[in-house]
């Protein structure tokens, strides 16, 4: 298995572009089953999770091509099957973004339960609520999810998508996509309003689709007998914007970050900026700019100069859904207040057994204190290199964080859970100046490497 080797304490300085997003493309990747017509989509980043659902997208009789770089084509040629199976959905949770489009286009999907997750449950109660209350019947039979539309067609209802966590962003998708064929108006009361369900809408709308209301918490579907097919960009990924900031504060370095969706990260600016990181947005002609987000370029891809001289101040930080703090960026702070001066803290609220880092983290020589959903985080004045593995995604990269600020050498092991999200995170950072380094772990010795 890859592990990354680290040797930390090397500022970063440079600029590095932000990639498409993983978690809006999954779903808009979904949305090719709701037409036969072919959709291209733009700036998918190559990663695992994006691969598994080209995979799920084949088997349920979509043709794929990717004619250049970033660029993939999808079209739905065979749509009698509607059966995603257990051995491609249990790679990948967002499997379940497939239930919808199926049940709208084809009258039944059969999707299997996507399983266990080493950040908490995932419970997909709400996604089921929102397609029984469009007239699916649904039963569980071999851990299989099996829905049925009457006489092949859903027809629009009124739904409640809150739970006792927030809203749920896969189950907005899936409830606004099969809506968006459904006879009828649906009303989708409590949904998300991530920027990657504004995505979708942007882009069912731009397929034929009538969707008004997405990025508020109500959203209105008139459903419609046909979609198209369509061309899109899909938007940056917030989270890895957010991930390279904090590389940036975390080594006291300075990174210009383009293709940055700064207008999705209200919450994640307001916090960097309390703990004394400086943000600079750059106008259209490249100048630094007085306003937060100059109003002369896109608010969802602006250049911005992320640096930091100083130690920083500490914070709190609660997550939320979005407008709050992310919680996909909760790990990466957390790993960026280890070194901040005096006692932070950290609420998830969201997925509240989500702290796989924290005792890694702290095997690094962080002061890290955790009661239920809080982690009280006593800054240090160092980090200290040190073997570390952990079994998430998030958790994975803010322990590469801590590597890059740490002194000597960190080995992060099982780095295929930071290959989801992060697309060669290694030679990203590597040309900044970081040192960062792939090796197989066989090439370590046996102490370095993580035990079953
Ligand atoms: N929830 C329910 N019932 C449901 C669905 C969700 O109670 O039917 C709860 C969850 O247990 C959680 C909260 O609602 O407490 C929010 O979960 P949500 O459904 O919004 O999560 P998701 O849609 O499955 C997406 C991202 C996650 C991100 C969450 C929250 C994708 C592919 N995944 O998951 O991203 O953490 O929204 O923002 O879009 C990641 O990228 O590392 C990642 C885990």
């Amino acid at each position: 298995m890859d592990a990354f080797v680290i040797e930390g304490g090397r500022r970063l300085e440079g600029r590095l572009r932000v990639n498409g997003a993983k978690n809006a493309a999954l779903p808009l990747m979904a949305a090719a089953l709701l037409t036969d017509q072919p959709l291209t989509l733009r700036d998918i980043p190559p990663l695992a999770d994006i691969r598994n659902m080209v995979a799920l997208l084949g088997e349920l009789g979509c043709s794929h091509e990717a004619p250049e770089d970033g660029v993939l084509r999808l079209q739905a040629r065979d749509e009698s099957r509607s059966h995603a199976r257990y051995d491609i959905v249990r790679t990948m949770r967002a499997g379940i973004c497939v239930l919808g489009p199926l049940l709208a286009r084809r009258g039944e999907a059969r999707v299997s339960l996507p399983g266990g997750c080493a950040i908490g449950d995932r419970p997909i109660d709400l996604h089921l609520r929102g397609l029984v209350a469009l007239g699916a019947t649904v039963f569980l039979k071999g851990g299989d999810i099996i829905a049925k539309a009457p006489r092949r067609r859903l027809k629009g209802g009124r739904v409640f998508l809150g739970g006792a966590f927030g809203s749920t962003v896969l189950g907005t998708a899936n409830v606004m996509s099969a809506a968006a064929l459904a006879d009828g108006q649906t009303i989708i009361e409590s949904a998300a309003c991530e920027p990657e369900i504004v995505d979708l809408a942007t882009m069912l709308n731009a397929m034929g689709a009538n969707i008004r209301g997405a990025g508020s918490p109500r959203i209105i579907v008139e459903g419609v007998r046909d979609l198209r097919g369509i061309d899109h960009t899909v938007i940056p990924d917030r989270i890895e914007a957010g991930t390279l900031m904090c590389a940036a504060a975390i080594t006291n370095g300075s990174l210009l970050l383009e293709n940055c969706p700064l207008d999705a990260l209200m919450a994640v600016s307001d916090r960097l900026e309390a703990a004394g990181v400086q943000m600079k947005a750059l106008d259209r002609h490249g100048n630094p700019s007085s306003d937060p987000i100059p109003a002369d370029v896109d608010p969802m891809r602006v250049t911005v100069r992320v640096a930091s001289e100083r130690v920083l101040r500490p914070v709190e930080i609660t997550t939320q859904p979005h407008p709050g703090f992310p919680t996909d960026l909760q790990a990466q702070l957390m790993a960026l207040l280890t070194l901040a001066e005096g006692n932070s803290v950290i609420t998830e609220k969201i997925f509240p057994e989500r702290f796989l880092h924290v005792a890694e983290l702290s095997r690094m020589g962080a002061r890290l204190f955790r009661q239920g959903p809080t982690v009280i985080i006593s800054g240090v004045r160092r980090l200290v290199g040190a073997p570390v593995m952990a079994s998430d995604l998030r958790a994975s990269a803010s322990l590469v964080l801590a590597g890059l600020a740490a002194e000597g050498t960190t080995i992060v092991n099982r780095v295929y859970h930071l290959d989801r999200g992060y697309h060669k995170m290694e030679d990203r950072l590597a040309s900044v100046g970081a040192s960062v380094k792939r090796v197989d772990d066989k090439e370590l010795a046996p102490q370095l490497v993580a035990a079953e």
